[in-house]
């Protein structure tokens, strides 16, 4: 099992849009994926569709000693979402800093619990800057994925995170700085040659174009790579960047092919149900 924290000092990056996004492909793809929603924003969880549990990452940072068993918490925390073999812990809409007393928590429950024989990925979404609910959220990943848009304003604060994961003797191949938000323009292509001098050991081959989809499945409540896969301009760069960062898993031709092959049973049972009248969930089964 691989935990993978979505990191950037800068707000409005792309850390959710793509942790959704990478969520939901892998859970389409048959893997099984946790989502740990550890932002106040709680924008992983509305983008998933789910509402505040019960039980969610607050009581976690503030009523858990490491001692306890963790199933009471799971069964109370963990929903289920559109995509199945997709689930997701969700945060509190007052979550600070402050809750957090050990930055062993989540690690802790990931360790502690039965997390890492049910799934195969967890993917933890984190607001912009480093306190210590990033801080928590580094300690139990040993994968970071920072996406940053082609611009200026995008590079401040990148060198102090990547000097922070290097303080915590986390090394640069467990970092990857994904390129977002590629207009194509001159202007993309200057950024993106600086990102490549400033980090080249971390910078990945893909590059995620700017694609006006990627806000429409968010505003409409739909599924990137069920919804709009043969539309969206950024869903072959997303399978692209899937395979270069699990090249164990799939190779790019399999990948598209395990997708595909779940969104036309998607399809089939929508259609079905238009036909019938029948009202089912919107989800591949
Ligand atoms: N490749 C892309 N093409 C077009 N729009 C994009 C792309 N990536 C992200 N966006 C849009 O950019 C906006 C910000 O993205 P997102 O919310 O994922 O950023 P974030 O880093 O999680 O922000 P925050 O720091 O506030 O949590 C969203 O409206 C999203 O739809
Ligand atoms: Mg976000």
């Amino acid at each position: 099992m691989e935990v993978i924290s979505f990191l950037n000092n800068k707000g409005g990056v792309g850390k959710t849009t793509l942790c959704c996004n990478m969520a939901q492909s892998l859970a389409i793809s048959g893997k099984k994926v946790l989502c740990i929603d550890n932002d106040s924003q709680h924008s992983l969880s509305n983008r998933l569709q789910v509402p505040v549990r019960e039980k969610n990452m607050g009581h976690l940072y503030r009523d858990f000693n490491g001692a306890e068993d963790y199933v009471p918490f799971l069964e109370k925390a963990v929903a289920i979402t559109a995509v199945p073999k997709l689930h997701c812990i969700t945060s509190p809409f007052n979550l600070i800093n402050s809750d957090v007393k050990s930055l062993k928590a989540v690690k802790d429950l990931i360790e502690k619990s039965e997390i890492s024989e049910f799934y195969d990925f967890v993917l933890i979404d984190n607001h912009p800057g480093v306190d210590r609910l990033q801080h928590a959220a580094i300690l139990a990943s040993s994968r970071f994925f920072v996406p940053a848009f082609l611009r200026q304003q995008s590079l401040e604060g990148l060198g102090e995170l990547i000097t922070f994961l290097h303080r915590l003797i986390i090394p640069d191949k467990a970092i990857s700085i994904i390129p977002n938000h590629d207009e194509g323009l001159k202007h993309d292509k200057a950024m993106l040659t600086k990102l490549k001098k400033m980090f080249p050991h971390n910078i990945t081959r893909t590059v995620i174009p700017k694609d006006r989809m990627i806000e429409e499945v968010e505003s409409q409540g739909k599924i990137l790579f069920l919804d709009r896969l043969f539309t969206s301009k950024s869903v072959p760069y997303l399978i692209k960047l899937i395979t270069e960062l699990f090249p164990d898993e799939y190779d790019e031709k399999e990948l598209k092919g395990k997708i595909a092959a779940k969104r036309s049973r998607y399809v089939g049972r929508r259609v079905l149900a238009n036909l019938t009248g029948v009202k089912t969930a919107e989800s591949s089964g």
